[in-house]
Parts: C-alpha cells; sequence; structure tokens
C-alpha cells in the first residue's frame, strides 16, 4: 500500500497512519473490527470536506471492515420538517452519497453500540465520536483511541490502526479516584450528566475510577461518558461494581476528587443561560428505545406549547415507530428525527435561540456551536415546561 501499489488514495491513508504511529511511538499496526468516522455534517465539514470525501469515492476507495457514520446535520428522509434550507440538504445528501460510495453503512449515528455495531470485550477498534469513544472503552471494554475524521477514514480504509495511547493495556490504568458522597442523588440522566460535566472539567484527560454510584443503566453511563468527554477529555472511565475492568485496577494511593450534592446543583445553574425555551431537544447521546419509550409514556395524553425533538438513530426510530411510541410522541406534538443531533445540526439557522435540554454534553456545545442559550435540567421538569 505504502509503495502504492493499491493506487493513491491507500497510499496516502497508510502514511497518514504510519505518520500517527510514529508520533506516538506505535510498535506496529493492529487490525481494527470496526469504525465509526466523524465529520459528517455539512454544518462541521462545510464544502473543503464534501469535496475531499467526493474526490476520494470518485477515485474509487472503498472501506475494508464495518464502518459507520456519525450523525449528520439532519434527517436525511425528513430535513424539510425540521425546517433544514435547501442549500444545506443538497451537500449533505453529496456527503452521504460519498460515504455509501465508499462502502460505510449510512447509520449516522453517535451511538452505533445501539444501531448494530456492538464491539466485543477487548476488541480493538477506531472510533471518532467521543461519547462513542468513551462508552465502548469503559462500558464495553472494547479498546480504541479518540480518533479524528481522517484517521478513522484511513482506518476504515486500510483496515488497521496504530498500536499506541488505549489500545495498550498499560495506559489504561486509572488515575484518580472520584468519590460521590451520599448527598449525591443520582436518578435522572441529567444528573449523570451533571456528574460527568463536573468531573471531566476537574480531570481534564486523566482516567477516572467512580466509587459510591450504586446503580446505572446503559442510558445513564452514555450520559455520564459524554459529558466527561465534552467539559474534559475523557476517553475511559471505571466504576466500582459496574463497568467490566473496574475491579481488576489497581487505585490505592491514587488522587481522590469528592463530589457532593452542591457541585451537581452548582453545574445545572452554571449550565442554565436561558429562561423560556424555543425548543426541548433530547437525545445527546442519541436517544435509546428505553429513553424514547420513557419520553412517550410522559407525553401520552398531553398536548405540547412548543416544539420537542427526540433525536436517535435511524434504527432505532424505526422500531419506535413499529412500536407505536414515535406515533404518541408525534400525536403530543413532537418529532422523532433521526440521524441527526441539536448540536450538529443547524439549529440556529432555523432560528431556534434557546435550547432546552437534558444533557451535559449538548448544555456544553450549545452556546459555541449553535449560538444558544441553554436550559439544562430533569426530562419531567422540561416536559412540565412546554405542555399545554
Ligand atoms: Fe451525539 Fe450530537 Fe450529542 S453527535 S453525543 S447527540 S452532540
Amino acid at each position: 500500500m505504502l509503495a502504492g501499489d493499491h493506487g493513491p488514495v491507500l497510499e496516502r491513508m497508510l502514511r497518514l497512519l504510519v505518520r500517527l504511529g510514529d508520533i506516538y511511538g506505535a510498535d506496529k499496526m493492529i487490525p481494527v473490527g470496526s469504525v465509526q468516522v466523524a465529520g459528517v455534517s455539512y454544518k462541521s465539514i462545510g464544502d473543503p470536506g464534501l469535496e475531499f470525501l467526493e474526490d476520494y469515492a470518485n477515485q474509487g476507495a472503498k472501506v475494508k471492515i464495518l464502518t459507520f457514520l456519525n450523525p449528520a446535520g439532519m434527517d436525511l428522509e425528513n430535513w424539510a420538517v425540521m425546517g433544514i434550507p435547501k442549500e444545506f440538504a443538497e451537500k449533505q445528501l453529496r456527503i452521504i452519497e460519498a460515504f455509501k460510495k465508499m462502502g460505510i453503512i449510512i447509520s449516522a449515528t453517535c451511538t452505533p453500540y445501539l444501531a448494530g455495531n456492538l464491539p466485543r470485550f477487548r476488541e480493538h477498534i477506531a472510533w471518532s465520536e467521543s461519547s462513542a469513544v468513551s462508552f465502548a472503552n469503559s462500558v464495553i471494554g472494547a479498546r480504541t483511541n479518540r480518533e479524528g475524521g481522517p484517521s478513522a477514514l484511513a482506518a476504515a480504509l486500510c483496515g488497521i490502526t496504530p498500536n499506541y495511547g488505549l489500545h495498550l493495556d498499560d495506559n489504561r490504568k486509572p488515575n484518580v479516584i472520584i468519590e460521590v458522597d451520599d448527598s449525591v442523588k443520582l436518578e435522572y440522566i441529567s444528573d449523570f450528566g451533571a456528574l460527568g460535566y463536573y468531573v471531566g472539567s476537574q480531570v481534564k484527560n486523566k482516567i477516572p475510577y467512580y466509587t459510591g454510584i450504586k446503580h446505572a443503566d446503559v442510558n445513564h453511563l452514555k450520559a455520564l461518558g459524554a459529558a466527561m468527554a465534552a467539559s474534559g477529555a475523557v476517553a475511559l472511565y471505571y466504576i466500582k461494581e459496574l463497568t467490566p475492568e473496574a475491579n481488576n485496577m489497581p487505585i490505592t494511593s491514587l488522587e481522590k476528587l469528592s463530589v457532593d450534592n452542591k457541585a451537581l446543583q452548582d453545574t445545572f445553574s452554571k449550565l442554565t443561560t436561558g429562561t423560556d425555551p424555543d425548543i426541548v431537544i433530547i437525545g445527546c447521546p442519541h436517544a435509546s428505545l428505553a429513553e424514547l419509550s420513557n419520553i412517550a409514556k410522559e407525553l401520552e395524553g398531553k398536548k405540547l406549547k412548543k416544539p420537542l425533538w427526540v433525536c436517535t438513530s435511524r434504527v432505532v426510530k424505526h422500531t419506535a415507530d413499529e412500536m407505536g411510541i414515535s406515533k404518541t410522541i408525534e400525536t403530543a406534538g413532537g418529532k422523532v428525527i433521526a440521524d441527526t443531533c441539536m448540536v450538529v445540526a443547524p439549529i440556529e439557522d432555523i432560528g431556534y435561540r434557546t435550547t432546552a435540554v437534558n444533557s451535559g454534553k449538548a448544555a456544553n456545545y450549545l452556546p459555541g456551536f449553535c449560538k444558544q442559550h441553554v436550559i439544562f435540567d430533569n426530562i419531567k421538569n422540561l416536559i412540565n415546561r412546554v405542555i399545554e
């Protein structure tokens, strides 16, 4: 490949991986089981990204392994109901076409593990989206660095990645203990988002080991990891007696950080910069079927006076459609939106100024990426604000 025998695209892509490996001192290349490619929304990559992808696709670039996509800038089927400008939609669809031509599965989700790409324990993968990376490393026990868009695409086209960082067991040891004290009530997904935001902002890129969390399901864990990766750069965490490798980790003599209820409440206040929402958007990371079903239960028989979107993957939306969950949400006046989210869709161009969310990650990014005022609260309070 490096000699150019497989064409100029693979030569360039492998060169990029070799360069990365040299920078980080990798001893070899390793095969990866799957890839998740970021840099999909036209809002993030613009015309240069579109041209780059079309160029590669037209040169015949094809992925060698199971490759999923991060969210796009709009619902790929129902973009018009979101109010997406036509010019944006046309460019976005060209980006998707280029990925399709390369053999990439148009999953368009940050929760590939809920949409048909569930890695095995200790499997090496090359994923991009920070919350998915955190979930894969921490909750599944797979091994991935946080890939950039180009390095993930290179891994997909070449089928390998350099062996460094979180692929090596020695680099996966925790280095700070987070003591969640008894005053902290972790009931809602938003509580885990607030906890993750606070801890990420304190520990930056360290590997936290939590104690004091007694119960957490998949939805809580994806919210916790997403927020830590957003306010810090946490790509791996452990929770005592909950995540698969936690109990084998050495934790004596590590520095400690205590978290109390005040830290969580201060986080909710700090991230709330608006008062009256134009829209409520749930699903960061993309909503699971269980979340959609809970929202439908909350909305049953009620009418919304403001827009409410629930963002999810196309696969989960299909199931929600089949089960009548989407119908309940839509009857109340909400929308189930697939393939995109509040951060990578151009919601500021649609006219929204204040967005209410239950996600610590979305609350972190909405002001900068989408020029939004934010209301950060739990799902019950958010729905109560917008029902008639
Ligand atoms: Fe996913 Fe968008 Fe949040 S990509 S993690 S829903 S910012």
